[in-house]
């Protein structure tokens, strides 16, 4: 079924090709009416908003994690740096003014909960059992690890975790996101359900 969203998705920055997205929202769907959903890296909003309209369909909560200070390569001079999302007064990145603008224009305020802090720090109380949750966080292996070991161990069992940039080849992206998913798969705690484009879902057992 075609997802009617209340925003030109198109004109929201951020890094997701349709078939993922179309993925997130279809799982979100069914999962969330067992319970609140959880992303780690929001970015400017893209994924949020189709996690955050299919939990608001099932009236459920997403609660999107991001420090806003971007990945390393969002850095300044770093290949995906973008300028419009660099405050120069305080020469810091800055994703969190564009995410509200675009939850807004979305009508997901009732919806979603923006954690504006590092995936570590939001862990350390953490004690709510999630549907599901989804890894599109820092790449480096450090930052891949801390999301996985910090919450993985908080979904549900029949919950979803979703990783995105999966690249068996080296040659076509990072290594990290791949690494974590198939320690989960090793782990023998989740179970493969699909990879759509470099999006893997897996369901805890
Ligand atoms: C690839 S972008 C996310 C893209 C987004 N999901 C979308 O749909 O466009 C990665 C995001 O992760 C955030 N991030 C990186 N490391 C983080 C960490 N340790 N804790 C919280 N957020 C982090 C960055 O600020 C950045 O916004």
């Amino acid at each position: 079924m075609p997802i009617s969203l209340p925003i030109d998705i198109e004109q929201v920055k951020g890094f997701l090709a349709k078939d993922e997205a179309d993925a997130l929202y279809h799982y979100a769907l069914k999962q969330s009416v067992k319970g609140p959903v959880l992303e780690i890296g929001s970015y400017c909003g893209k994924s949020a908003i189709y996690l955050g309209s299919a939990c608001k369909e099932t009236n459920s909560t997403l609660y999107a994690l991001d420090h806003h200070r971007g990945s390393e390569e969002h850095q300044l001079g770093e290949e995906y740096h973008d300028d419009d999302l660099y405050d120069h007064q305080i020469g810091l990145f800055d994703s969190f003014k564009e995410f509200r603008k675009n939850i807004r224009a979305a009508d997901l305020e009732q919806t979603v909960i923006p954690l504006v802090t590092s995936s570590a720090v939001a862990a350390k109380n953490w004690t709510t059992p999630l549907a599901m949750v989804f890894i599109d966080g820092g790449h480096s292996m450090e930052a891949a690890q801390t999301d996985y070991q910090c919450w993985a161990k908080h979904i549900i069992s029949g919950g979803i975790l979703a990783i995105h940039d999966l690249f068996p080849n080296p040659d076509e992206g990072g290594q990290a996101p791949i690494t974590i998913y198939r320690q989960a798969l090793a782990s023998e705690l989740f179970e493969e359900i699909e990879v759509v484009n470099t999006l893997g879902l897996l369901r805890r057992k």
